[in-house]
């Protein structure tokens, strides 16, 4: 074949790169490895081994400690021993650990590369040029961290020994994603890898003793699904992190539900890919390429869905199955390989089913005539069009080289259907147009949004999901946050038992005579009567029956959160506008504020309740003055990018407020909130909710929209589980006793809802410290980062 011929036709040999080096590794190892606990290897308690295999030809590679409790408990144990000395250490010390490790990993990254390959059976193109190097940022970037963390973070602790459990994708990756802010934050770890990917982990232990990481700091546990289980439950384990399916992150929200451990999960997507007819065509196929076949697909924030608008829909099909026809398949060694192996048997089986699940609901499904090697776990690239936007393919991860297509008419319709789905992790849009292609991502529910891009990632732009892709970043300042706490709230004492004066007395029927003050329920700017016909007798200190508050049910709660939903516009009015209003209620509060006062000294005592009048206008400003000053950030990613890390609203929250502080509890959950545009379902003092009635003449007079607050009175445990198990709610911040806060998590499981709680302790709420500030507003809204290309 002349030069000529071949650069037509681009017929390239094979290109392998030499897996030698790895292989010797796994060789001087026995090809048999324990966990690594205490800086050393250790031989499973209970002697049970299971092998770990090369996809792409089947061959065995090594067997792996299978983790049971006790190894578990081990190094947990191992963890614990070693926080207080890793403590110890200065901020610079640990910087130098962490540091150490990203030259490590740099110096070892060959052989990293290709033990990744093989044991995940992704290109070699892919861990050679984006997993490890992105590895070796993560603990770049972190070691920076680990040097400014008493100055940026003053007055924070580390969460103590962390659990982490990880996928097995990008198994290095989402280690480095896990250990390095985990380290930098001054905690230590127990990691547990995914059982099919656990070879990288344990390659990193070594790094970790030749950088002369303190013994215990670092320890991985091999494992599956029943040793991840082990360590979720591990009394000792101060925080959970995961990344992996949503079905287990379900189960993890319900495991530690009980308990105090701080909780992040990374989750599943249906991510949506956009093109709009004046995009760049060729691009946007290339990006097609980055987006569903990087990876075999196997990537939570996959491109999967594709939402092409209908006058370049076919013109953007043949382009794209042209592309196809050259996307190579086969050996993952092959530097010229663009798709490798699925990970194991299952995974592919599940990606067959669901495609053939897809064609019998009506897709049409497209392979190109490609040929897949004859041994091993390969799966074509596959193109589903005319998927109907219910259809089990458009719906379900599928976790496997499958894109599905669907066609839009308007910019408003794409955005419709990128939301059509329960998933919030990531989208790409692609457009010519800045104004469209803006418009589209600020609309867009989803972590992460990436313009005319696709699969960008870097250490300083947090990565997370919304709605049931999960709640916490990786990567930035807000990935940091997830593995500290400020010290006053871990130290805040434990609420003592709820007091007498909680309402334990029978219901009465409606309406009653003699009754000072009757409150009604507040929806959706309106006065509303319960559904229930029944109020609850409100009883002061004294034991004198002060009025009667609406019994709240389940109904009243989904008019109030319908409302609220309704009300969502809150959140895109100018912030200035929010402060102006919050100023406003802060001036109609302070005019009432000598009645509210009096009628509130019945119920608290005086002293109470004149702090409280006096320090809810405090807050009132407080919050006013935050509304236009909590900004996000603009990342400079080592691309050609800026990415816009966006604070966004949740969307509607449910409040389960303080029993003690009717009026200063009900402002210190609420203000935080609608101060950012969250629109909120709160239940007032379940100890005097006549406060209610109060509140609303207030908000009447002061311009706040309809429908941003509502008032649901009645008992807070009922109405927390209906908020808990609300699935068109999108948080839950639950003030109360350590049975309150363990319910809201564990019913909240359902739609994954971000729970956020007192943990059962009681916070000074008349301390300006812990009543407000950062610590809650952080908790009020989540980080979208837009990444923008900029350049030719
Ligand atoms: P998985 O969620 O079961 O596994 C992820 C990790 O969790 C592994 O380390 C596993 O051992 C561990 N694990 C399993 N059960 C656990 C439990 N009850 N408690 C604690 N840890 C537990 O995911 P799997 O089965 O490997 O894949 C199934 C599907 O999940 C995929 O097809 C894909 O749709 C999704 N997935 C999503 C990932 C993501 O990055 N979002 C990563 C992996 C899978």
């Amino acid at each position: 074949m002349s030069v000529v011929e071949k650069f037509r036709s681009m017929e390239y040999g094979p290109a392998p790169e030499d897996p030698k080096e790895s292989l010797a590794w796994l060789d001087s190892r026995q090809r048999r490895f324990g966990h690594f606990i205490g800086g050393e290897w250790r031989a499973p308690v209970e002697g049970k081994y299971f092998e770990t295999a090369d996809p792409s030809t089947g061959e065995k590679l090594a067997d792996m400690a299978q983790g049971s409790a006790a190894d578990v408990d081990a190094g947990v144990k191992a963890a614990r021993a070693a926080l207080a000395g890793w403590q110890k250490l200065s901020c610079h010390q640990r910087a130098k650990f962490l540091y150490a490790l990203a030259r490590q990993v740099q110096k070892h990254s060959r052989r990293l590369a290709v033990l990744e390959t093989l044991d995940n059976g992704k290109p070699i193109r892919e861990s050679r040029d984006i997993d490890i190097p992105l590895v070796a940022r993560h603990f770049y970037h972190h070691a920076g961290w680990a040097q400014l963390l008493d100055q940026e973070f003053p007055g924070y602790l580390a969460c103590g020994v962390v659990g982490q459990i990880i996928p097995w994708n990008f198994p290095l990756l989402m280690l480095a994603w896990k250990i390095a802010p985990a380290l930098a934050s001054g905690n230590t770890v127990v990691l547990k890898p995914a059982e099919y990917t656990p070879l990288t982990a344990l390659a990193f232990a070594e790094l970790c003793n030749e950088v002369g990481l303190p013994a215990g700091v670092v320890n991985i546990v091999t494992g599956d699904g029943a040793t991840g289980e082990a360590l979720v439950k591990h009394a000792d384990v101060d925080k959970i992190a995961f990344t992996g399916s949503t079905e287990v992150g379900r189960a993890i929200r319900r495991a530690t539900a009980q308990s105090h451990k701080k909780l992040s999960l990374e989750l599943g997507g249906k991510s949506p890919f956009i093109v709009f007819e004046d995009a760049d065509l060729d691009s946007a196929v290339e990006g097609l390429v980055d987006g569903i076949w990087f990876n075999q697909g196997q990537v939570c924030c996959a491109g999967s869905r594709l939402l092409v608008q209908e006058s370049v829909a076919e013109k953007l099909t043949k382009k794209l199955q042209t592309r196809m026809g050259t996307l190579r398949v086969g050996a993952p060694l092959d530097k010229a390989i663009d798709i490798g192996a699925i990970i194991a048997r299952v995974q592919l089986e599940r990606i067959d089913g669901l495609v053939k699940q897809g064609i019998a609901e009506g897709a049409t499904c497209w392979q190109p005539e490609i040929v897949l090697p004859s041994r091993g776990l390969f799966y074509k690239p596959t193109l589903l069009s005319n998927v109907h936007p219910t259809s089990i393919v458009a719906q379900q991860e599928i976790f496997g080289p499958v894109l599905a297509s669907m066609t839009f008419r308007t910019p408003r319709e794409a955005v419709e259907l990128a939301n059509n789905t329960v998933y919030g992790l990531a989208a790409s849009v692609w457009s010519e147009s800045v104004n469209v292609a803006l418009q589209a991502a600020a609309q867009i529910k989803a972590g992460v949004v990436w313009v005319n891009s696709t699969n960008l990632f870097d250490a300083a732009c947090g990565f997370g999901g919304y709605r049931e892709s999960g709640f916490g970043r990786e990567g930035g300042r807000e990935g940091l946050l997830e593995y500290l706490e400020p010290a006053w709230f871990r130290n805040a004492p434990v609420i003592v038992a709820a007091s007498t004066t909680e309402n334990g007395a029978p219901e009465v029927a409606n309406p009653s005579s003699g009754i000072d003050r009757t409150v009604k329920l507040y929806i959706g700017g309106k006065q509303a009567r319960p559904d229930s016909g029944y109020s609850i007798p409100v009883y002061g200190n004294a034991g004198a029956l002060l009025g009667e508050a609406p019994l709240g049910n389940r109904k009243d709660v989904r008019n109030a959160v319908e409302a609220a939903r309704k009300a969502e516009g809150w959140g895109k009015t100018t912030a200035h506008n929010r402060a102006q209003v919050l100023f406003y209620i802060a001036e109609n509060l302070s005019q009432r504020g000598e009645e509210i006062r009096k009628r509130l000294a019945v119920a608290v005592g005086e002293r109470q309740a004149a702090d409280e009048v006096r320090l809810s206008i405090e807050r009132l400003f407080s919050y006013a003055a935050w509304a236009d000053k909590f900004d996000g950030a603009v990342h400079n990613p080592p691309f050609r990018n800026i990415s816009i890390a966006m604070n966004e609203p949740i969307g509607t929250v449910g409040v389960i407020c303080p029993a003690s502080t009717p009026l200063l509890g009900f402002f210190s959950m609420v203000l935080p909130l609608i101060s950012v545009g969250n629109t909120v379902v709160a239940i007032p003092s379940e100890r005097y909710p006549l406060i209610a009635g109060d509140l609303y003449q207030v908000f009447e007079t002061s311009d706040l929209p309809g429908g941003v607050v509502n008032l649901v009175t009645g008992r807070s445990s009922e109405l927390l589980k209906v908020l808990a198990e609300h699935d068109d709610l999108d948080a839950l911040w639950c003030y109360g006793d350590d049975a309150m806060c363990a319910a809201a998590k564990a019913l909240s499981a359902g739609n994954l809802k971000q729970v956020w709680t007192n943990e059962g302790r009681a916070i000074d709420l008349f301390s300006a410290d812990q009543g407000e500030g950062r610590t809650y507003l952080q908790h009020a809204y989540q980080v979208k980062n837009i990444w923008v290309p900029y350049g030719e």
